[in-house]
């Protein structure tokens, strides 16, 4: 029976790891010797990845890889892509070459505004309340000044403050609704510091405000914390070409396949089932830059998918038309990214990734995180309405397979030679490999 532990994040690394070894492994030694062949020898930069987060015991790697050949607004990117999927740079690398040879990607920032909430509870009378925020609203804003001075010399910061009444939906509950604009900064902290800051200001107000009673003096604050819901932080990245150019694949026309590709985009639109999963592929792309290049991949999946239900319905991030003779595919995203700040200047992976990308400001990051996105989505559905995806999956899968299966570099080769022009099956696989093997004994 497993107790539980007290203090254990006062216990030193290596005592950590001795504990967990001891509790949860029945080889130990071996346990300890795969936590720390992950340790980096460089002492400084391994110091620096313990203290990303509390109780690090060792790293964990995902392969940082590159999709090259992105032209997005007549400027050539190589995308870093952090994520463990197998087949999914490929794609991004294939789309980003398809879309070159067709005029590339354009993509443009539809607005940037960022959202925090303090919400509060009041039971009094409403007018009185409108009252006193239009009263305070000037203080809540100046006592944040210290705040956002940097910010505002930048020329961003608070762009407004209003009042909200959602007693519709909970009784007694009021918002103080923020906007902000945090320019290159994903503005977290910023954005939760200006609102513990209206929180208090506005408490401490109400407490004197002399038109309140006692109890409306005494409003509750609930929690001031910023939304990663930002449907006005939008990026929009779209492809077009005539429908006579999408002549790549010998066994489809062009006609042929702008129509059944548009006709996969409607049922994403219409099913959620299949949205979901639609959107998963878009999600490739975007989550693997957003990592790479340091930001909140969990913020931004939170709110892609929210706005993805926007209309009431879970549906396509993507949409697609064939009008006059032209193909048009685009997606329209909420985006909160910062390239300035957080994990942006500590991590060396991170500030390599923007280096590459030509060191974006946020708004370019903006853009090319939903090329990303749209890319990936491209190279899906192009499969899966063609060849089906698993061809393309089963071939990057190849290597995991041989790799589990032990395999040397020169056994590597020659099963990728066999399956050249053969679907690859797991069991197919181990029996080729089973094959070579048996005859080199
Ligand atoms: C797999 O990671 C993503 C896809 O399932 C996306 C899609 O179905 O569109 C291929």
């Amino acid at each position: 029976m497993k107790k539980p532990v007290d203090g254990f994040s006062r216990l030193s690394k290596e005592e950590k790891i001795e504990w967990l070894a001891s509790h949860y492994f029945q080889d130990r030694k071996d346990a300890v010797s795969i936590i720390k062949q992950y340790w980096n020898t460089d002492a400084g930069l391994q110091k620096l990845h313990d203290e990303f987060i509390e109780n690090t015991i060792t790293n964990y790697y995902l392969p940082f890889g590159v999709a090259p050949n992105f032209s997005i607004n007549g400027h050539l990117y190589s995308i870093p892509m952090c994520l463990e999927e197998s087949s999914v740079v490929a794609a991004a690398s294939k789309a980003a070459k398809y879309w070159l040879k067709r005029g590339g990607f354009k993509a443009e920032v539809l607005s940037t505004e960022k959202i925090g909430q303090v919400h509060f509870m009041y039971n009094g009378d409403k007018q009185k309340l409108i009252r006193f925020f239009n009263e305070i609203k000037p203080s809540l804003i100046a006592t944040t000044d210290g705040i956002t001075k940097n910010m505002r010399k930048r020329g961003g910061g608070i762009l407004n403050i209003v009042l909200k009444d959602k007693t519709d939906k909970l009784s007694n509950y009021y918002q103080l609704h923020a906007t902000f604009d945090t320019l290159d900064a994903m503005g977290a902290n910023f954005i939760n510091s200006c609102l513990e800051q209206f929180a208090k200001t506005f408490k401490e107000g109400a407490a004197r405000n002399e038109d309140f009673t006692e109890e409306e003096k005494d409003i509750q604050i609930v929690m001031s914390i910023l939304s990663n819901y930002v449907p006005n932080c939008l990026v929009r990245a779209e492809v077009s070409c005539n429908v006579e150019e999408l002549n790549e694949d010998k066994n489809i026309s062009p006609v042929d396949f702008a129509e059944k590709f548009v006709r996969a985009i409607d049922i994403a639109k219409a099913e959620p089932h299949r949205a979901v999963t639609h959107n998963k592929g878009v999600m490739n792309g975007i989550d693997a830059v957003v990592l790479a290049t340091g930001n909140d991949f969990r913020a931004v999946e939170a709110g892609i998918h929210a706005y993805a239900s926007k209309d009431g319905s879970y549906s396509s991030l993507t949409h697609a038309t064939v009008e006059n003779g032209i193909f048009k595919f685009w997606i329209e995203i909420p985006l909160a990214l910062g390239t300035v700040g957080g994990l942006t200047s500590l991590h060396p992976l991170v500030k390599l990734a923007l280096e590459m990308l030509s060191k974006p400001s946020a708004r370019e990051l903006m853009q090319i995180v939903a090329v990303a996105g749209l890319a990936q989505n491209f190279a899906a559905v192009r499969s899966l309405i063609t060849t089906g995806i698993q061809k393309g999956h089963m071939k990057m899968h190849l290597m995991n397979i041989l790799n589990q299966l032990g395999a040397t570099e020169n056994e590597k080769k020659q099963v990728a030679d066999i399956f050249k022009d053969k679907t690859v099956t797991h069991s197919d696989v181990i029996k080729e490999f089973n094959n070579l093997r048996t005859k080199t004994l």
